[in-house]
């Protein structure tokens, strides 16, 4: 098991969306958010699924990371799956990861890490759009891009900010 930060692509903060504009200030306050503001300012963000997709950044080699925002307290990203692609069996080594499906329909596999070290997968969620997931702290898990709805678009707010420890599935 490893931890390491990650890092991202795409242009500059300040070219964030406009539908972001609440959740990018209630992250900035100087008074740091709660838990339930942020999910809250999740909450309302309106966008519509092709907007989502013409502003989130695609790679065909993999899903890609959009660093929106990253102070002290939270990490704002927004990432852009094309089908067939997920990310590594992962927790969230501390941080609430708060995540909203904002176009597309993702999976997520959750996973109990057995004393080996090894992830066993328990169970599969469908993620719709419009779904908001919460992930805390040592939960595992992994999503991913079935493909079956075109691109998948995920916006995540990570309070701290993200460090993943990664590991590897069960053979
Ligand atoms: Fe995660």
């Amino acid at each position: 098991m490893k931890t390491f930060p990650l890092e991202s692509v795409g242009p500059p903060v300040e070219n964030a969306p406009p539908f972001l504009d609440e959740l990018l200030e209630v992250c900035r306050r100087p008074q740091p958010a709660t838990d339930e503001e942020l999910l809250a300012a999740l909450r309302r963000v309106d966008v519509s699924a092709a907007e989502a997709v013409a502003s989130a950044m695609f790679d065909v080699e993999h899903y890609s990371r959009w660093t929106l925002l990253k102070t002290d307290h939270v990490q704002v990203l927004l990432i852009g799956w094309l089908a067939g692609q997920g990310s590594a069996i992962h927790d969230h080594s501390g941080s609430l990861c708060l995540f909203r499906v904002l176009a597309g329909c993702g999976a997520e596999m959750r996973y109990r890490i057995r004393p080996d070290g090894k992830a066993v997968q328990e169970s599969v969620v469908e993620l719709p759009t419009g779904e908001i997931a919460a992930s805390r702290d040592a939960d595992v898990h992994r999503v991913f891009n079935p493909g079956v709805s075109g691109p998948l678009v995920t916006l995540h707010v990570y309070t701290p900010p993200l460090n993943m420890n990664y590991y590897e599935e069960v053979e």
